[in-house]
């Protein structure tokens, strides 16, 4: 039951930039009154058009009207108006009878764990509440989100809500972008940036507020602020900490943080009819379809949201379910096919959003971000399949695959509430009750005990935490993966022999990317690098979403590509050469456009890439550029990669060198038709093989001389080449 999967969901940053545009557009909207009105509530909409044709029309008139004061004073009348209606509607939300209770709450207790059902105004509400209870006087108040989508999303919101710019009094945080200013004071950042603003200020100082929101989430950034937050509440009185949840799991929170007070919103909540399959599903997917189409056809009316596991997926069940409701005629109503995941580009994402057309349905075909960090409006009808996508990683071979797993119970309990958000729903759950009730897990393993800790690992290290396996973790890590984590650091020279933090280390911490891309740079100083490489992480960081194949011009876009790959470079000396030569065009949109080139995900490189080279001036790593030579740059990669080597074998597949596994080269990849004896590799994706992406060939001395302390010679023999008869060498 578990299929194979590609990593596409793994890292998108360019979805959440998608994500900010749009809400530089909303608020164009909210300023211009343009007819765009998806973006902003509809009641202020119109009055501020009507405003504009009464003065529009007197000035046609001959009247002698100051088109600018007019225009000055409807904007503030507009902006008024706008944030009276968003007032009642923040008044409307269960939270807001139980404010004057919350806030006694808060004054009267240092830590306290909040549970609430999503849409309850957690997020958008108590930071707002504890502002206007002069809270922010005495420090910032932070909201940690575990998706970045929503640590953008919920400070546009509030910053609307608020009446501010978005960046001024209301900002947020999240990797790569900084959209806060000295004004800033209430900060929604993802939980990973305020991890990170520990290394800077190590008592958290400029805060009085630490809202831990989406705790039952899990996630390791969220697992970890958990044990620091606790340590620094002990000796900070006046710092308050909030935990807050969706879920019923607030005991664990509470003995977790020495018995802290609980505080539940109670939550608006209709009954909800589950109905279970009578027998296992064969395909899920065509299960999901089918569903939906028998609902959009029995059932009265009232939206559809269908779990499904990644783009991929939604996308065939959109084109299926596109073709088959052609096939229902025109008697039927009509059903309006809304896709969400994250990397779906944002002028489609507002479209779930959207009030359902009169007479029509929508279904909503989203991934896990509809369980918990995102309310849909209208649904009545929810189809649960029972997977997601979930990473998992094995400690004894350090590496980590994205696989469609089984959801837990507590998940499928969100997703069919989910339903009745609204009035009574219906939850089909395409699984039997007995599945449900014997091969479900209560709960999702947190992520902690199902990751690479390096990165953590490397981080508590800089904070100055030696005893990781006495950190106070509230679900600890398995033993193996912390050692893992120790060892791969210690490869890395991160580390020394003691355990303790060395230069390079400090260096590698700087960087907000995973130890193998921070050495990677550190190391580029040595090899006099450090541009190329700069701008090789910022393309990697970007993901796999840089050249594009539309399905009418897959020929044409293959060929733009391997341009790149002329001469065999390799993976990324490939993806340097796209940087520099968009670079040269003057970072052209057009050039983008004739070499099949995502524009987005370059502006988006060129972004990181100026972090990245700030912050090489902070550790001081002098910006050098020597991109003559090849080797040198493919030294520096190796010194970051050098546990990611494979070695060619004779059937045409790679043996990882360290803890040998068979592996291919992605077929994307400008040396799978090469096949170099050795390789060095970014990363490892699991579809229907284990397949390494991101490929830069080596040479074997380089494993030896680069890191003599992890490779011995016998580990790099080319016993290939001795053992192979004449004239079948493939490289
Ligand atoms: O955190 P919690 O799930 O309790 O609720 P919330 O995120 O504060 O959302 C409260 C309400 O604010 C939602 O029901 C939405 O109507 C609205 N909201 C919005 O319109 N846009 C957002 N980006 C976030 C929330
Ligand atoms: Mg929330």
């Amino acid at each position: 039951r578990y299929r194979d999967t590609t990593a596409e969901e793994k890292m998108n940053p360019f979805a959440e930039q998608e994500a900010w545009e749009e809400h530089q557009i909303g608020k164009a909207t909210l300023k211009y009154g343009s007819k765009n009105k998806k973006q902003t509530s509809d009641d202020y909409q119109f009055v501020f058009e009507d405003q504009i044709d009464f003065i529009k029309a007197s000035v046609m008139d001959g009247d002698n009207v100051d088109y600018e004061e007019m225009e000055d004073s409807l904007e503030k009348s507009k902006a008024k108006s706008a944030l009276e209606a968003l007032l009642e509607e923040r008044k409307k939300l269960p939270i807001y009878p139980y404010r004057d209770e919350l806030l006694k709450a808060v004054d009267e207790h240092q830590v306290l764990v909040i549970v609430g059902e999503t849409g309850s105004g957690k997020t958008t509400q108590i930071p707002q509440y504890l502002h206007e209870a002069g809270y922010t006087k005495r420090g910032m108040i932070a909201c940690t989100q575990p998706r970045r989508v929503a640590a953008m999303s919920v400070a546009a919101r509030v910053s609307q809500e608020m009446g501010v710019k978005l960046g001024h009094e209301v900002g947020y945080s999240i990797r790569f972008e900084d959209c806060t200013s000295e004004k800033t004071i209430v900060k929604y950042m993802t939980d990973g940036m305020l991890l990170r603003e520990f290394l800077g200020e190590p008592d958290l100082a400029s805060y009085s507020v630490v809202m831990v929101d989406e705790a039952h989430e899990r996630t390791l950034s969220t697992d970890i602020l958990f044990g620091l937050v606790k340590d620094i509440s002990r000796f900070r009185p006046d710092l308050k900490l909030l935990i807050s949840s969706a879920t019923l799991d607030a005991e664990k929170f509470s003995d977790y943080f020495d018995s802290a007070p609980i505080f539940k919103i109670p939550g608006r909540r209709y009954p909800v009819e589950i109905n279970f399959t009578k027998a296992p599903e064969a395909d899920y997917l065509d299960a999901a379809i089918v569903t939906s189409l028998q609902i959009h056809v029995t059932q009265p009316p009232g939206d559809i949201l269908v779990f499904l596991t990644g783009q991929e997926e939604i996308e065939t069940a959109e084109e299926i379910l596109k073709h088959r409701t052609r096939g229902l005629g025109t008697k039927i109503a009509e059903l309006m096919i809304c896709p969400i995941y994250a990397n779906l580009p944002t002028e489609l994402q507002a479209k779930i959003f959207e009030p359902t057309p009169e007479g029509a349905r929508k279904v909503v075909l989203a991934t896990n971000i509809a369980e918990t960090s995102l309310t849909i409006d209208g649904i009545k009808y929810v189809i649960d399949p029972g997977f997601c996508k979930m990473k998992s990683y094995n400690p004894r071979t350090g590496m980590e695959s994205l696989l469609i797993t089984p959801i837990s119970k507590a998940s499928a309990m969100q997703r069919a509430g989910r339903s009745g958000r609204t009035g009574p729903g219906k939850c089909f759950r395409l699984y039997t009750a007995y599945n449900f009730h014997n091969d479900l897990d209560d709960n999702t393993v947190p992520e902690i005990q199902r990751t690479n800790l390096a990165n953590v690992v490397l981080m508590l290290k800089s904070l100055g935490i030696h005893d990781l396996l006495h950190f106070d973790f509230m679900d600890p890590p398995p033993a193996e993966a912390l050692l893992k984590a120790l060892e791969l650091l210690f490869a890395l020279s991160a580390l020394n022999k003691l355990g303790e933090l060395t230069k390079v280390g400090r260096r590698m911490a700087e960087f907000p990317l995973d130890p193998m891309l921070s050495k990677m740079i550190v190391a580029s100083e040595k090899y006099q690098c450090s541009e190329d490489i700069i701008s090789i992480a910022a393309m990697l960081s970007v993901g796999n979403s840089i050249f594009y194949r539309p399905k009418d011009k897959q020929v044409h876009a293959d060929n733009a590509r391997l341009n790149f790959h002329t001469g065999n470079v390799g993976d990324h000396i490939a993806l340097l050469k796209v940087y520099s030569s968009w670079k040269e065009t003057n970072y052209s949109t057009q050039w983008c456009y004739e070499n099949y080139i995502q524009v987005r995900s370059m502006k988006r490189a060129r972004d990181i890439r100026d972090q990245l080279a700030g912050l090489l001036e902070r550790v001081e790593i002098e910006l050098t550029s020597n991109s003559s030579d090849v080797d040198g740059i493919k030294k520096s990669i190796t010194s970051g990669f050098f546990p990611h080597s494979a070695r060619l074998q004779k059937n045409g597949s790679y043996r990882t060198v360290k803890h040998p596994q068979t592996v291919h080269i992605h077929p994307s990849s400008g040396l799978a038709q090469v096949l170099p004896r050795w390789v060095v590799y970014h990363e490892l994706v699991l579809t229907t093989k284990e397949y390494m992406r991101q490929i830069t060939e080596l040479k074997p001395d380089w494993l030896v001389e680069i890191a003599p302390h992890y490779y011995q010679l016998k580990d790099v023999e080319d016993s290939v080449s001795k053992k192979m008869p004449r004239g079948e060498g493939r490289a």
